[in-house]
């Protein structure tokens, strides 16, 4: 292997790195390696079985990668998983597939990226995805699922519906009534993933609903195109860093690896190596190669090559909570749900008027903390027309400020929440010079009153779910947290001792490299390539500007699908 050369090198052969690959191959006469640091887990059962979430947890294939203690969230270090596999983290995720509202994706043509806006990237939503009609599927009676299909790909690598675990007892009419009896109802979404979110809706999932097995990336991308003798994959194979061409500023010619039986090569790539570790990933891999602060990295010895002080920061993230109820019912356990509530602003927040002016005022200070926290890396100005974007979303725009999922299980009915869009910035760093050493993970977890005021508002609504009939009449007590543990009319403080003793990461980090003007503290630009480098790009969560309020996967995949676009574009 140790001679090899190739027109394109992806470092991750995850969400994103098979879809670039994939459509860089489909040039016969381009080449295309993959590195890989995990392996295939086309059998691991831990993946395939649509109702095993979670049980790729901690094995061998999830990174668990660690967080600093969280200061601002009592103290705790977090676990934020990732899939090390072939597939990435689509082969360990929950499988919702679930976009963003159309004016998140114009937000980010908004701060300075030209050419993406939700118009631009809906055809790449749709080319990556095969919906299957549950017309066709008639498991799914009485299951409540329905969808818009002027808003989905039908021919795309990416199987997307419901499968025959889908519950189909009644229960998703059952709460779509609770949700229209609110004081301020939810209303209900026939399609979530239209561009508009609002809503309650039964979200369909990456499962291949005649097989009922995971859909991830590399049964989408990579398996069904395995025999094209350009496309390459080296399994169980760890980058350690970019190499660079002699005598040029910045240009690549290739990547440091460590092969499985642990010896050390470098591959050769003849036009360009694309970075798509995720987000906790490839801007360590920056660094190790040379790219980001100097401060940061001449304490570990490394050679700047590039100077890009913000590799690495404007770390987002969401707090994942949970309530539980009794159910009068038992539910079967070889069932799932899929229902999701995405209230906006004034569904969400009693005052939401006057929340929303409290927090204009703040941003100015919320800016200034947050560049502050960060060493000032990220400058309060940039960071406060980040939040100012964030803030016209919210309640100009009206994007859901939440997400309450709600399953129901044996008997008991359980809930994990979420703040959309918290305002809290973090950092990503390398650790040392070692490329297998852990980096310094700071999300810095509930910085800011809104984001705690968001996720306390949440499980308050969640709990006025199960006020309202017909959900009242279903279930029993709350167990978690309990009226005992919080009392009933709990303020944010009495709230945040549950929410920081159990959170945990939503595992969306994002904006890690992040696209955005070079003077805005942007890492790559409108084509995803690295500022200063002529042939570095980065394709994965990382270059996201802003939270979506859907999951990551879907527009993961379109980002890529776009991206091999504007390589093929370029070369
Ligand atoms: P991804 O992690 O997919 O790919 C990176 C790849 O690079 C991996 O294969 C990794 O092994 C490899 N790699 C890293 N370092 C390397 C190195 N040095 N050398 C070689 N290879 C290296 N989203 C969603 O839409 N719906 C959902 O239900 C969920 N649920 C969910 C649950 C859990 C537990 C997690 C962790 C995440 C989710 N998500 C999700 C999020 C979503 O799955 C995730 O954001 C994307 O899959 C990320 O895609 P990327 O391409 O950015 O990275």
């Amino acid at each position: 292997k140790s001679d090899s050369t190739y027109d394109y090198i992806v470092v991750g052969g995850g969400t994103s790195g098979l879809v670039v690959a994939n459509r860089l191959s489909e040039q016969k006469d381009t080449t295309v390696l993959v590195i890989e640091a995990g392996g295939s887990v086309y059998n691991n059962p831990n993946v395939t079985n649509t109702l095993g979430y979670g049980q790729a947890f901690g094995t061998e294939i999830d990174w668990a990668y660690e967080t600093t203690a969280q200061e601002y969230a009592g103290g705790s270090s977090q676990v934020v998983r990732a899939g090390k596999a072939l597939g990435g983290t689509s082969t360990i995720n929950g499988m919702a597939y679930l976009r963003a509202q159309a004016a998140q994706i114009d937000a980010w043509e908004t701060i300075g990226n030209k050419g993406w806006n939700w118009k631009n990237l809906l055809p790449y939503f749709k080319k990556s995805e095969k919906f299957q009609d549950p017309a066709n599927y008639p498991f799914l009676e009485g299951s409540g699922v329905a969808f818009d299909p002027a808003s989905h790909g039908f021919t795309g690598p990416v199987k997307v519906g419901w499968s025959s675990t889908q519950l189909t007892d009644g229960l998703a009419q059952k709460l779509n009534a609770t949700y229209q009896h609110l004081d301020v109802p939810v209303p209900y979404n026939r399609d979530a993933n239209s561009g508009d979110m609002v809503g309650y809706s039964v979200y369909p999932k990456t499962v291949d609903a005649d097989l009922n097995i995971r859909e991830d990336a590399a049964r989408a991308y990579y398996y069904p195109y395995q025999n094209r003798t350009n496309l390459h994959v080296w399994l169980n194979t760890h980058a350690n860093k970019i190499t660079w061409k002699d005598g040029h500023e910045a240009t690549a010619d290739g990547v440091e690896v460590t092969l499985s039986n642990g010896e050390k090569t470098v591959v050769k790539a003849t036009r360009e190596v694309i970075l798509a570790a995720g987000a906790l990933k490839s801007p360590v891999l920056l660094e190790l190669s040379g790219v980001g602060n100097p401060q940061i990295l001449s304490k570990h010895g490394i050679a700047t090559k590039i100077n890009l002080p913000t590799v690495g920061e404007n770390l987002q993230d969401q707090m994942n909570n949970g309530l539980k109820f009794e159910s009068k019912k038992t539910h079967p356990s070889d069932k799932s749900a899929s229902y999701v509530a995405y209230p906006s602003a004034d569904q969400l927040f009693p005052n939401s008027t006057a929340l929303g002016a409290e927090l204009l005022r703040k941003l100015p200070a919320y800016a200034a903390q947050v560049a502050s926290a960060n060493g000032n890396i990220t400058k309060a100005r940039d960071i406060y027309r980040f939040f100012k974007v964030q803030y016209d979303l919210i309640f100009k725009d009206e994007i859901p400020v939440a997400e309450i999922l709600l399953s129901a299980s044996g008997a008991a009915y359980s809930s994990e929440y979420w703040g959309s869009v918290p305002f809290s910035r973090g950092s990503i760093h390398l650790s040392s010079a070692d490329p297998t050493a852990p980096a310094i993970i700071d999300p810095k977890y509930f910085m800011l009153d809104f984001d705690l005021h968001a996720q306390a508002q949440a499980a308050r609504f969640i709990r006025d779910i199960f006020k309202t009939e017909p959900f009242a009449d279903m279930a029993g007590a709350e167990t978690t947290p309990g009226l005992s543990t919080v009392a009933a009319g709990a303020d944010d403080k009495a709230w945040s001792t549950f929410i920081y003793s159990k959170y945990r990461s939503n595992f969306h980090p994002i904006t890690t490299a992040g696209m955005l003007p070079k003077e805005l503290g942007g890492v790559v630009d409108t084509s995803l390539k690295v500022y200063g480098t002529s042939n570095v790009r980065v394709v994965d969560a990382s270059v996201m500007p802003f939270q979506v309020c859907g999951h990551l996967q879907s527009t993961v995949y379109a980002v890529a699908e776009r991206a091999a676009d504007i390589i093929k574009e370029q070369q």
